[in-house]
C-alpha cells in the first residue's frame, strides 16, 4: 500500500476529529453531535475511517469481569458513515478489520463452515426500493479469502440481506423476495403486486438450493392477508413497487429437519416442516400457541431458537416508521412449551435509555449467558451479563448511523496481505506508524533500519508493543540516518508472523528480503475453530476503565432514519427443488 505522506496529512487537516484508535467515554460533544453525526477516526499508515464509539455507560472495575472475551462485529451504514461495510473491533473499541473494500453489508457475522470459523456477509448487493436486497451472500476465510460466493436460487432473483446462517451440515439459510402480479381488489388496488417471502437452503460450494420455501405459491393453502399489521399504503401497484405483506427477517433450520421463520409484518414466527407445512405459529391475529402473559411482540428480528429448542430469543422492536407500540424495544426470551403448546415470559433485556428503535436489531446470547444487544437504527449496542446486569452501553455513531445487527464473537485471523508501514521523519525523530487490517495475533512490533540504498542490510533497532490498531514506533535517528524501515510481527510465542515492505520516509517501498521468510505453522492455528492450546494465542483485550468525570450521559438523538416499507401475511409452500 503507498501512501503518501501529503495525501494522509490534506486528509487530516480536512476532518476535525482525526484521532487514531480514538474511544471516548460519556463524551456530550459526541452524543450531542458536536463532533459530527458519524465520528470516525484516521490513521497513518491505513485509509480506514472507522466510527469511533463512545462508551454512554463504561465498563468499570466491578463490571468488566463480566464482559465476556471476544470481538466485535458492527456493519455500519447510512448517511452520516463515512465509509459502510463490515469493521471488527476488540471490545476496548480498537478496530481489528475493516471489511469496507466490500462495500455495504447488513448481515455481517462469524459461522462455522466445514469445522472452520469463518465471516459471512452480504456483499456486494443492492437495496431495492421496496426496502428488501438483491446481492450476493459471501464466505470469507481466516485470512480474509472469499471461499464462497453465492445466491439464491430462484431463476435470476438475488439473495436478500436479512439472514445468512449456516447449518451443522454446511448448508447456508438465506432470504429471497419476489414481486408477483396478485389480486389486490379487495384493497381497490387494480392489476396488484405482492412481496413473496422466500427461505432458501443452499449448498454454498454448487450455489443449488435444498429446499425452498415461499409465503405466496398455493393459494388454497395460505394464510389470509387481513392476518398482517400493516395496510398496502401506496405498494402494491407495480412490480417495482409490490406489497410487501409478510417480510421474512430471519430463518433457522433444526435438526428435525423444520425450519422457524420470522414475519416482521405478521408478528409471528412460523415452523416449517421440511413437507412445507406449518406445524405451529407464535404471535400475530392467529397464534396456534397460547402465548402467556409478557409474550407479546410486534414487528420482530432475529427470531432464533436457544437452549435445545426450549426457548426462542427475539428482538421485539414495537415499533416501526409508523407506529410505536410501546415506550421501548427489548430483548425478549420465551420459554417454549412444546407438550403444553404454550408461550411464557423468561426475560427481557430494556436498553439503558427507553426507545424504541423502528428497524433492525438483533440479540445474542453468549456461552457465558452474556447477551449482547444491537439497536438496529439506533447506533448503539450493549452487553448484559448473564443476571441481565448491564456491563457497557456503546454508542457508534449520531445520525443516520445503523448497523443492521451486533455481534460478539471469537476470531483469530491473519491476513495474506503484508502489515502496512508509514514513515514520518522530521529533523530529530523519525516516526513509523504501522497497522496490518485484520491481523489478531500480533503481540509486538520489531523495527528494522537499513542505513545502505540497499534495505536488505536492515537490522533490528527496537520492539514496540502492539497498541490498537495502528501502533506509533517513535524512534530517535539524530545520531543514525536511516534511508528504509521494515516491521516484523511477533506473536505471543515470540514467532514473526509477517514482514512489511522496507518503507522510506517518501513513500516508496520494497518488497521484504529473499530470507525473510514466515513460517506459516507459527502462526494461529490458522484454519481451525479450535483455539489453539498454545499460550496466549487470543487476541488480547485492555480492559478499560473510565478515569472521566460522571458527566451526565446523553441519549443519542434518534433521527429521521431509513425507513423499511410496511406489509401483511400468508403462509407456507414449499418447492423442494431436489
Ligand atoms: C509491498 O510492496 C509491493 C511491491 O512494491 C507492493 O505491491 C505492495 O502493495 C506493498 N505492500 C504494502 C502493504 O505496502
Ligand atoms: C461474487 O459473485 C458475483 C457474481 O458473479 C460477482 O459480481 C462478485 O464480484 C463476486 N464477489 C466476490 C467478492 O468475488
Ligand atoms: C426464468 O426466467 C426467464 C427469463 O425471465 C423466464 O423466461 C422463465 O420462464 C423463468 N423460468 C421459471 C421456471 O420461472
Ligand atoms: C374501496 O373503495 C370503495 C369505494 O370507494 C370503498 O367504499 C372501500 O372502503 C374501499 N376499500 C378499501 C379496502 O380501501
Ligand atoms: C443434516 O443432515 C442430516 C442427514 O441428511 C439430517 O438428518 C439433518 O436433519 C440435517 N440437519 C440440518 C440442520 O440440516
Ligand atoms: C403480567 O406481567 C407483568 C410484567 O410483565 C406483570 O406486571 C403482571 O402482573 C402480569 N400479570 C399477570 C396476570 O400475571
Ligand atoms: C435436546 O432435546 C431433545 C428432545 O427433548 C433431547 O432428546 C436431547 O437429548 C436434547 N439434547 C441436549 C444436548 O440436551
Ligand atoms: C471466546 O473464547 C473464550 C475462551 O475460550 C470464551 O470464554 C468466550 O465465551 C468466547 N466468546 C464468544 C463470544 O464466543
Ligand atoms: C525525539 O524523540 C525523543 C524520544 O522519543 C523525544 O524525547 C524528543 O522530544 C523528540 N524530539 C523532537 C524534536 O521531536
Ligand atoms: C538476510 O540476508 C542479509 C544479506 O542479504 C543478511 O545481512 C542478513 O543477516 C540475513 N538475515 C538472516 C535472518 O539470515
Ligand atoms: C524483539 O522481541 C523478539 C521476541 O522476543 C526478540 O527475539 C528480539 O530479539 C527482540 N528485538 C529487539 C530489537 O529487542
Ligand atoms: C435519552 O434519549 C433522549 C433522546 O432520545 C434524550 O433526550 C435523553 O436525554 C436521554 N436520556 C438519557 C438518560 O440518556
Amino acid at each position: 500500500m503507498q501512501l503518501r505522506k501529503h495525501f494522509l496529512l490534506s486528509f487530516l487537516a480536512l476532518s476535525s476529529n482525526v484521532l487514531a484508535d480514538s474511544v471516548l467515554f460519556e463524551s456530550n460533544e459526541y452524543s450531542s453531535g458536536a463532533l459530527g453525526l458519524g465520528p470516525f477516526q484516521t490513521f497513518m499508515s491505513s485509509p480506514s475511517t472507522p466510527a469511533i464509539w463512545n462508551f454512554i455507560v463504561p465498563y468499570n472495575e466491578s463490571t468488566s469481569g463480566q464482559i465476556e472475551e471476544g470481538l466485535i462485529l458492527l456493519a455500519p451504514r447510512g448517511t452520516n458513515v463515512n465509509s459502510d461495510g463490515g469493521l471488527i473491533y476488540d471490545k476496548a473499541g480498537n478496530l481489528v478489520w475493516d471489511g469496507t473494500e466490500f462495500g455495504q453489508t447488513l448481515t455481517f457475522k462469524t459461522d462455522t463452515y466445514k469445522g472452520e470459523t469463518v465471516i459471512l456477509m452480504w456483499s456486494p448487493g443492492t437495496i431495492l426500493g421496496s426496502g428488501v436486497g438483491a446481492g450476493y451472500d459471501l464466505i470469507i476465510n481466516n485470512q480474509y479469502e472469499v471461499i464462497a460466493n453465492f445466491t439464491a436460487d430462484l431463476n435470476g432473483t438475488l439473495a436478500d440481506f436479512h439472514d445468512i446462517r449456516l447449518t451443522s451440515n454446511d448448508t447456508a439459510l438465506i432470504t429471497a423476495y419476489q414481486a408477483k402480479p396478485w389480486d389486490l381488489s379487495a384493497f381497490n388496488i387494480t392489476n396488484g403486486w405482492l412481496l413473496d417471502s422466500i427461505a432458501q437452503e443452499i449448498d454454498p460450494s454448487t450455489g443449488k438450493a435444498i429446499f425452498t420455501c415461499k409465503s405466496l405459491g398455493v393459494a388454497s393453502d395460505h394464510v389470509n392477508t387481513s392476518l398482517c399489521y400493516a395496510s398496502p399504503g401506496s405498494s402494491g401497484t407495480a412490480e417495482d413497487n409490490p406489497w410487501d405483506y409478510f417480510h421474512i427477517n430471519a430463518v433457522n433450520k433444526d435438526d428435525l429437519g423444520n425450519y422457524l421463520i420470522s414475519s416482521r409484518h405478521c408478528h409471528s414466527i412460523y415452523y416449517v416442516g421440511s413437507d412445507g407445512n406449518i406445524i405451529w405459529n407464535i404471535g400475530g391475529m392467529n397464534s396456534s400457541v397460547t402465548m402467556n402473559n409478557g409474550t407479546t411482540f410486534t414487528w420482530q428480528h432475529d427470531v432464533r431458537w436457544q437452549n435445545n429448542q426450549t426457548q426462542i430469543s427475539l428482538f421485539d422492536n414495537e415499533g416501526t416508521a409508523w407506529e410505536l407500540d410501546s415506550s421501548s424495544s427489548r430483548g425478549l426470551l420465551l420459554d417454549f412449551d412444546a407438550a403444553g403448546n404454550q408461550v411464557s415470559f423468561n426475560k427481557e433485556w430494556l436498553p439503558y435509555n427507553v426507545t424504541v428503535s423502528e428497524s433492525q436489531g438483533n440479540v445474542g446470547i453468549l456461552d457465558s449467558g452474556n447477551t449482547i444487544i444491537g439497536w438496529g437504527q439506533i447506533p448503539w449496542f450493549s452487553e448484559y451479563d448473564s443476571n441481565g446486569q448491564l456491563l457497557y452501553v456503546v454508542q457508534f455513531g449520531v445520525g443516520d448511523v445503523q448497523s443492521y445487527r451486533a455481534y460478539s464473537a471469537n476470531w483469530t485471523a491473519t491476513p495474506t496481505t503484508r502489515p502496512s508501514v508509514f514513515v514520518a521523519e522530521n529533523e530529530f525523530n523519525t516516526t513509523v506508524y504501522t497497522s496490518w487490517n485484520g491481523a489478531t495475533e500480533v503481540v509486538t512490533w520489531q523495527l528494522y533500519g537499513s542505513t545502505s540504498d540497499s534495505p536488505q542490510l536492515a537490522i533490528p533497532l527496537s520492539n514496540t508493543t502492539k497498541n490498537g490498531f495502528e501502533t506509533i514506533i517513535p524512534f530517535n535517528s539524530s545520531s543514525t540516518n536511516y534511508k528504509y524501515y521494515q516491521v516484523a510481527a511477533f506473536n505471543s510465542n515470540e514467532k514473526i508472523i509477517a514482514f512489511s515492505n522496507f518503507t522510506a520516509s517518501d513513500g516508496s517501498s520494497q518488497g521484504p528480503a529473499a530470507n525473510q521468510t514466515v513460517d506459516s505453522s507459527s502462526n494461529n492455528s490458522t484454519g481451525s475453530a479450535t483455539p489453539s492450546s498454545s499460550a496466549g494465542l487470543r487476541s488480547t483485550v485492555s480492559p478499560i476503565f473510565s478515569t472521566s468525570s460522571p458527566l451526565s450521559s446523553t441519549g443519542g438523538a434518534l433521527q429521521n432514519l431509513v425507513r423499511l416499507p410496511s406489509v401483511l401475511a400468508a403462509l407456507w409452500i414449499i418447492v423442494a427443488l431436489l
